[in-house]
């Protein structure tokens, strides 16, 4: 069931989640996740999948046809990072899982002490609907953009900018034709909520997210947009290590910390916990535990004044004294 704000309310007690740490420091952030949760003293099972670059070492393929019925199996899943195969063959696991499971709409929130907005990302076609035509001298991708899927991820951005000041429709609509259908269904429901809203075409807020972030409020945009324009908006917030996201369907939803599997800093016990703790607290919004989501967000905001930090942020403190930190305030 759906509140007007995509969550889940499930009502309380027992969740079961499928918990996939992946690779590189997927598993460090994902344990520090775990302790916060536990901490916290949400009812939740773990059941735990492997998936990724170690399965396909071993069986040379990163996920099973099996691991789905598992993951369905469950109520949501907590995601790590997976380190992408060196096979040109390869379709990535994350995509297969947004389509199989539906999870339309990619919510990623970005917060420090000045700035506070949210990129609403499609997340099921665009540039990434795999559609593609690939031969030696020519090669396609097809942008698949639909009045359903733009109605409704423009819905999500609609019911997180209610409570908020405004909505802009990120498109590029004076090169792509296809982006015509996708702006004026925004624009549609937007006007039918009654949501205040601009239009910008997405170099333009590329330029306005690095010289003046805090002009916004709720970002919708397509997919690939949304990929690249996140993790610019992760730059202005101060680290990729700190955001996190949710991939939300109507009866599914995938958490992850939105940054990759690092194996630059992978085993040094640096990296930064907080996005997946974050995605941690998005999940049990979504499970409608307001109350511990919030009590997770204001313990990562009082770490973070006391300049509790990994070294992404400029500080020197390891994952566990960031958590343990957190995990302190969390009980205070
Ligand atoms: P990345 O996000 O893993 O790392 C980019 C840079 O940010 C690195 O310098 C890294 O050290 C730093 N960084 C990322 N997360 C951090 C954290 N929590 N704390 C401190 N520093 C952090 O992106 P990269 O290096 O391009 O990709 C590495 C691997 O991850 C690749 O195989 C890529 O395909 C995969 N990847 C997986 C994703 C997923 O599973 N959701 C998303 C993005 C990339
Ligand atoms: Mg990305």
């Amino acid at each position: 069931m759906e509140d007007s704000r995509g969550s889940k309310k499930a009502g309380g007690g027992h969740k079961r989640i499928t918990v996939i740490i992946g690779d590189g420091i997927g598993p460090e952030v994902i344990e520090s996740a775990l302790a916060v949760l536990d901490a916290t003293g949400a009812d939740l099972e773990i059941v735990p999948l492997e998936i990724g670059y170690k399965k396909w070492m071993r069986t040379g393929l990163a996920m099973l046809e099996e691991d789905l019925d598992t993951i369905k199996s469950t109520d949501c899943i907590l995601f790590g990072a997976i380190t992408t195969p060196p096979d040109p063959n390869y379709s990535s696991v994350l995509l297969r899982l947004r389509k199989e499971l539906d999870l339309y709409a990619n919510i990623r929130p970005f917060i420090n002490e000045k700035l506070d907005f949210i990129i609403v990302r499609e997340n099921t076609e665009g540039l990434y609907s795999g559609v593609e035509e690939l031969a030696k001298d020519e090669s396609r991708t097809v942008r698949i953009i639909t009045r359903r899927n733009s109605k409704r991820i423009a819905e999500i951005a609609c019911n997180l900018a209610l409570s908020r000041r405004r909505l802009t429709i990120v498109h590029k609509s004076n090169v792509l034709k296809s982006d015509h259908l996708f702006l004026s269904t925004c624009r549609e429901v937007a006007k039918m909520r009654g949501v205040p809203h601009e239009e910008m075409l997405v170099d333009t807020a590329a330029y306005n997210l690095v010289v003046r972030p805090e002009r916004f409020d709720v970002l919708v945009t397509t997919n690939l947009f949304g990929d690249i324009i996140s993790d610019v908006a992760a730059g202005i917030v101060g680290s990729l290590g700190l955001c996190a996201s949710a991939n939300i369907g109507d009866r599914f939803a995938l958490f992850e910390p939105i940054h990759g599997s690092a194996p630059d800093i992978a085993g040094l016990g640096i990296s930064n916990p907080i996005g997946a703790i974050r995605s941690a607290a998005m999940m049990m919004k979504w499970f409608g535990e307001n109350e511990i989501a919030i009590r997770i967000e204001e313990a990562v905001k009082q770490s973070l004044n006391r300049g509790i930090m990994t070294p992404d942020l400029g500080g020197n403190c390891s994952t566990s004294e960031v958590t343990k930190a957190i995990i302190n305030h969390l009980r205070a």
